[in-house]
């Protein structure tokens, strides 16, 4: 690589480790941190009470993947894990597909550290989860894509993930609080059972809009311009943030990636001013469509179904 392709690389690098605060994250670090004080001053007192969850709630590229992540690397006290005591207050994974009970626990003992070895029945390998979850002294479960554990589902099998996720929460010697991120069906898994949905609490990744969030958004990427070392030009004209919100489908995770790719395109042009055009252009890299159906272009943008456009292209 030139020089300037090194430097290139680097600033993008520095772009993409940002962490953008935003008001759902704010609620979910508030309320993770309820449960998690109530869950240690308990285990002081040594007692044990029925653990409560936090149900992660948005659409794909909203960021519930990178919200949850920065929370469990950033709580100041959480140990990820100890090679001395095995500790491990936190056990964090994708729901495998098929989301079958077994399948989920077998990956649960995974992350545990405890790969199965051999087959075991459905009943015996949630019996092992119970056990290292306590061996481990975990606090929290973490299920990304939680959403899954709903597909392809008979009612039979729905009503059995229902009663091992209250079963780890209510469970006498070591119970567990559970974190699940995951799509808009991930609330009908909850609402499938009242006792379920009350023991969780709900944090919702909304979309942007951009009559409450536009200034918002043109401000963000006012701010990774700067952070890039570049200007700006035209980013605070009308319908800019409209344009943005809308070619992100309203996630606030897209809108990001956009201006980073953006970004991209002006620090590959030599330019030292981010404007419009580099959207144009970063929209049209990721899509492959025509400037037709372009947000950054089109007279009419708000006709055209930008997550269809990223979807055919496999990005979402
Ligand atoms: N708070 C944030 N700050 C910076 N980038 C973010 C943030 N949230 C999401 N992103 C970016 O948006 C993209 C989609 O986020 P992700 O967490 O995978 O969404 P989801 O899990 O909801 O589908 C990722 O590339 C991620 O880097
Ligand atoms: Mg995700």
């Amino acid at each position: 690589m030139t020089d300037r392709s090194t430097q290139i690389a680097e600033r993008m690098l520095s772009l993409r480790r940002i962490f953008a605060h935003h008001e759902a994250f704010g609620q979910l670090e508030e309320q993770f941190q309820v449960l998690l004080n109530r869950r240690w001053a308990e285990i002081a007192a040594g007692v044990s009470m029925e653990a409560r969850g936090i149900a992660v709630i948005g659409a794909s590229g909203s960021g519930k993947t990178t919200a949850v992540a920065r929370l469990l690397s950033h709580t100041p006290g959480l140990i990820c894990e100890d090679s001395k005591t095995s500790r491990m207050d936190i056990v964090s994974f994708q729901v495998p597909s098929p989301a079958t009970l077994k399948f989920v626990g077998q990956t649960a003992l995974e992350a545990l550290g405890y790969p199965l070895r051999r087959e075991r029945t459905e009943m015996t390998i949630w019996e092992m989860v119970r056990h290292h979850l306590q061996a481990r002294q975990t606090l929290f479960l973490h299920l990304d894509e939680a959403q899954d554990l709903m597909r392809h589902q008979t009612p039979k099998m729905l009503q059995s993930v229902v009663r091992t996720l209250k079963s780890l929460m209510q469970t006498r010697d070591w119970p567990v609080g559970i974190i699940l991120s995951g799509m808009r069906d991930l609330k009908e898994l909850l609402n499938h059972d009242p006792q379920l949905a009350r023991r969780f609490y709900p944090i919702e990744f909304t979309k942007l809009h951009s009559v409450t969030d536009g200034s918002r958004v043109a401000r963000l990427a006012a701010s990774y311009s700067d952070r890039a070392g570049l200007r700006e030009r035209d980013l605070v004209q009308d319908q800019f943030a409209a344009r943005l919100i809308h070619a992100a489908d309203g996630e606030f995770g897209l809108v990001i990636e956009l201006i980073i790719g953006s970004i991209e395109e002006a620090l590959l042009s030599g330019d030292r001013c981010l404007d419009p055009g580099h959207f144009v252009r970063a929209f049209r890299r990721r899509s492959g469509c025509v400037d037709a159906l372009n947000p950054f272009v089109a007279e009419d943008f708000e006709r055209i179904d930008a997550r269809a456009l990223l979807q055919s292209e496999g990005l979402l």
